[in-house]
């Protein structure tokens, strides 16, 4: 990294200590304060990381106020609407996008691991049908582990890529296996005849008694969904992913704990709650009741939030809404749902808000949350399906950004400090002059 200049410190006491400040390729310039504590004895507090730089990264790149989000230099919209998720993923895997030979060897790479050991499959018996079908996940992914012990060496690069390209294949495996399991249909066998997403679709859909007919329309928007979910630069799941890694864990240990910090509903469990909204709204009277709904909204006291709005970066349109609601448009005119009331609902709530001073003020706009739940509903999969989905999506990026962790020289094992506000040095009493 470049010093770009420094930076003065001051204490009360007169004590002062000057710290580099280093700038990113875009974006703003980071103050250095490693020296903080061993030169000046005192700690930095930003609880949730609000203005604290994690890692330094050449992965993804947001600008919230602009509504931008780049993969690798290269627009969201851009690769939404020229590539399909594979060369997405190896994009964010070596950085660069595929030539057309290149991408010819990764399909096959991918479609070579997309079978999981068969003993695997016999996993998921142990847990109950009516599991949430994340937490298979959780257990599915972190028993990776446990099956792919040949490759398991971090400090190998070699060994990081078979990983990162068994985790890529075998996600949509795994995915419909929890469906399967959940819906008591028996497991379908990859078919690598198919593209990657529709390949998911036919081990989703698909059952053995009939041949699944691939839509390329719905395989599109699926893909698309895919691709505007592959990476979010340094959220809680990725950091979550590194933190484990940081000290050395397996990369299925660590993308399974990726899985977890996923499932909260602050993070990827989002999209249900708006579809929900939706859908309790519309049960109300639909789009009639759209002004007394926003009223209640905007009231502070009646603790309902317009799921699907706001974004802790984003301060602009997310770019990923607008993607997200072309393809919600395209799969509902192929299903002949053009006057589908959830979409209609969704277009009269975002009219409405966006032209509402409350909103406008406060810079909520839509995020990719609040249109990919009725996209999702209309291809058939099930509101629990959703964060499984999205983890699916995901993996590409937790595994980009842990194996560039680890391939930073400058890494070390994740170890924040604290503010201690507890009882100061005291000694333990016998039981019976404990008051
Ligand atoms: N509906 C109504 N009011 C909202 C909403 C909303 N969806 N989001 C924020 N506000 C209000 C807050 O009440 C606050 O108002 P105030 O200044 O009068 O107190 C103001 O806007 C700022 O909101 P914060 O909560 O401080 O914003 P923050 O950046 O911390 O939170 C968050 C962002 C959590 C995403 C929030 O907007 C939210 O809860 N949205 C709904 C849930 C959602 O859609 N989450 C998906 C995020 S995208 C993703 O994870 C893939």
């Amino acid at each position: 990294m470049k010093e770009k200049s420094s930076a003065k410190l001051t204490f009360g006491d007169g004590r002062s200590i000057d710290l580099p400040v280093y700038g990113g390729t875009i974006g703003p310039d980071a103050i250095d304060i490693r020296a903080l504590y061993p030169k000046a004895g005192v700690f930095t507090y930003d609880p949730g990381f609000l203005s604290t730089a994690s890692c330094n990264s050449s992965i993804t790149y947001i600008d919230g106020d602009e509504g931008v989000l780049l993969y690798r230099g290269y627009p969201i919209e851009q690769l939404a609407t020229h590539c399909d998720f594979l060369e997405v993923c190896y994009l964010l895997w070596f950085g660069e996008l595929p030539n057309a030979d290149q991408k010819k060897d990764f399909d096959l790479i991918v479609a070579r691991h997309t079978m999981v050991h068969e003993q695997l499959s016999r996993l998921y018996q142990g847990f109950r049908r009516d599991a949430h079908p994340m937490s298979v996940m959780v257990g599915v992914v972190g028993a990776l582990s446990a099956f792919y012990h040949d490759s398991l060496d971090i400090h190998n690069a070699k060994h990081r890529e078979i990983s990162a390209f068994r985790l890529i294949a075998k996600l949509p495996t795994i995915v419909a296996m929890a469906y399967k399991y959940n819906v008591g249909q028996p497991f379908m066998y990859p078919k690598n005849s198919l593209s990657y997403t529709a390949n998911f679709m036919h081990m989703m859909f698909g059952v053995p008694a009939e041949e699944y007919e691939v839509n390329p329309v719905l395989v599109r928007a699926l893909d698309r969904i895919l691709i505007l979910h592959a990476d979010h630069e340094q959220n809680a799941s990725t950091s979550t992913v590194r933190l484990a890694g940081s000290s050395g864990a397996n990369p299925f240990a660590c993308i399974s704990s990726g899985i977890a910090c996923l499932w909260g509903p602050a993070h990827g469990g989002a999209n249900e709650a708006a579809l929900n909204m939706l859908t309790e709204l519309q049960a109300q009277g639909g789009v009639e009741k759209v002004g007394e709904f926003v009223k209640k909204v905007k009231d502070k006291n009646s603790g309902v939030k317009l799921m699907g709005f706001g974004h802790r970066v984003y301060k602009n349109y997310d770019p990923r809404a607008k993607l997200m609601q072309e393809t919600c448009r395209e799969v509902l005119d192929t299903l002949g749902l053009h006057d589908d009331p959830l979409f209609k609902l969704a277009m009269a709530l975002e009219k409405v808000a966006l032209e509402d001073e409350y909103f406008v003020s406060r810079k909520l706009y839509p995020n990719v949350d609040f249109y990919s739940g009725i996209v999702q509903r209309a291809l058939g999969i099930p509101v629990s399906m959703f964060t499984c989905i999205f983890s699916l999506a995901r993996t590409v990026g937790w595994i980009a950004q842990w194996n560039e962790m680890i391939s930073d020289p400058e890494q070390k094992i994740g170890r924040p400090r604290q503010l201690y506000q507890g009882a100061t040095r005291r000694d333990v009493l016998p039981m019976a002059k404990r008051p």
